[in-house]
């Protein structure tokens, strides 16, 4: 049912030995500080790029990240925090807080681990500061094998059977690794991309599964329960709520119709109209 141990073991050995040798773009020394523009841009820092996509080569289990972040305001800037997407990804401040002198600059880095993941993982980092959030978009590009591609795609038919059957079995067994394991103590949009992005922004997601992003109505609180809630019958969708068999407490439920009735409308639709300010070369 697993990949045999032999291929796994390479795997394992093959990551141990490149591990020293990833393309070091973390240690990227941090830009000069550049002289102040004649005329302001709107935003009071500038990004190298505020998307960016890391090839993974197969085997690897982690993907680093970074960004050069200038002060391009007249007055210091504090950054007080960098915000991830998910448990996944570890971001780093050159030091906490961060204050950035006008015209100078530095490096933020994240690694984001993708044990157990597979296909293009996208995640967002969000840069706070006293002049603004800043979001920006982590996409992890993972190279796969003909064997891995053909195993996965018998896992997830066998898995879509067992669903078909009953919709709750997803909370149960192995399946709860992905499924539930990582939604545990989480409240709001890390609930969120635990719970429900896992299937609702997969790039590879069955096309039973709709998408919840970008649609043109904000939908109401009821509306959000209900779906949290219950589910639906007959479908693939699973009930959530524990009095249903499902992994949430009322309180989780509660921080996840917030947040989709408030912070999740604002935000963007992962894999849809990437920014201007992206280089075309790291698009795959
Ligand atoms: C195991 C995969 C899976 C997970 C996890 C999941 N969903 Fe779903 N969801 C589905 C499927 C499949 C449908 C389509 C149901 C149907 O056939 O109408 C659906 C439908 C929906 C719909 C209706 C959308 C529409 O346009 O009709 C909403 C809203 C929704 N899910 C919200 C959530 C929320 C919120 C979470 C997290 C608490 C979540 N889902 C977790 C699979 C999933
Ligand atoms: C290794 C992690 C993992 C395990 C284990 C796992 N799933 Fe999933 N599941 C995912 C991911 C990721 C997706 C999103 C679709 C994708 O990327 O393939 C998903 C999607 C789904 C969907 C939505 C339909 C689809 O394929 O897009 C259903 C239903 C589902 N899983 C049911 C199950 C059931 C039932 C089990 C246990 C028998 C299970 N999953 C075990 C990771 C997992």
């Amino acid at each position: 049912m697993r990949q045999p141990r032999l291929l796994r073991a390479v795997a394992i050995l093959w990551c141990i030995a490149c591990s020293g040798s990833f393309p070091a773009l973390s240690a990227k020394p941090p830009p000069a500080p550049v002289a102040m523009p004649a005329s302001l841009p709107d935003a009071p820092i500038r990004f190298d790029a505020r998307e960016k996509t890391v090839q993974v080569p197969s085997g690897q289990t982690e993907a680093h990240f970074s960004f050069a972040v200038t002060n391009v305001s007249p007055t210091n800037i504090t950054v007080t925090a960098l915000h991830p997407s998910c448990g996944c990804t570890a971001a780093k401040l050159p030091s906490t807080p961060w204050v950035l002198a006008p015209g100078h600059g530095g490096v933020v880095t994240a690694t984001m681990n993708l044990a157990g993941k597979y296909g293009t993982v996208i995640k967002s980092l969000t840069v706070i500061s006293d002049a603004g959030s800043f979001p920006l978009t982590l996409r992890a590009a993972m190279a796969e094998d003909a064997y891995q591609n053909l195993q996965r795609n018998a896992e997830r038919s066998r898995n879509l059977q067992v669903a078909a059957a009953d919709r709750q079995a997803v909370f149960r067994g192995d399946c709860a690794r992905c499924h539930v394991e990582p939604t545990k103590g989480k409240s709001g949009r890390d609930l969120y991309s635990a719970a429900c992005g896992i299937c609702h922004d997969s790039p590879h997601r069955a096309s039973m599964v709709p998408a919840l992003r970008g649609r043109p109505v904000a939908f109401p609180t009821v509306y959000w329960n209900q779906w949290i809630l219950h589910g639906k019958e007959g479908s693939l969708m699973p009930a959530f709520a524990l009095s249903k068999g499902g992994p949430l407490s009322p309180e989780q439920c509660d921080s996840l119709t917030a947040y989709l009735t408030g912070e999740f409308l604002k935000e963007a639709t992962p894999g849809k109209a990437p920014s201007p300010s992206i280089t075309p070369a790291t698009i795959k």
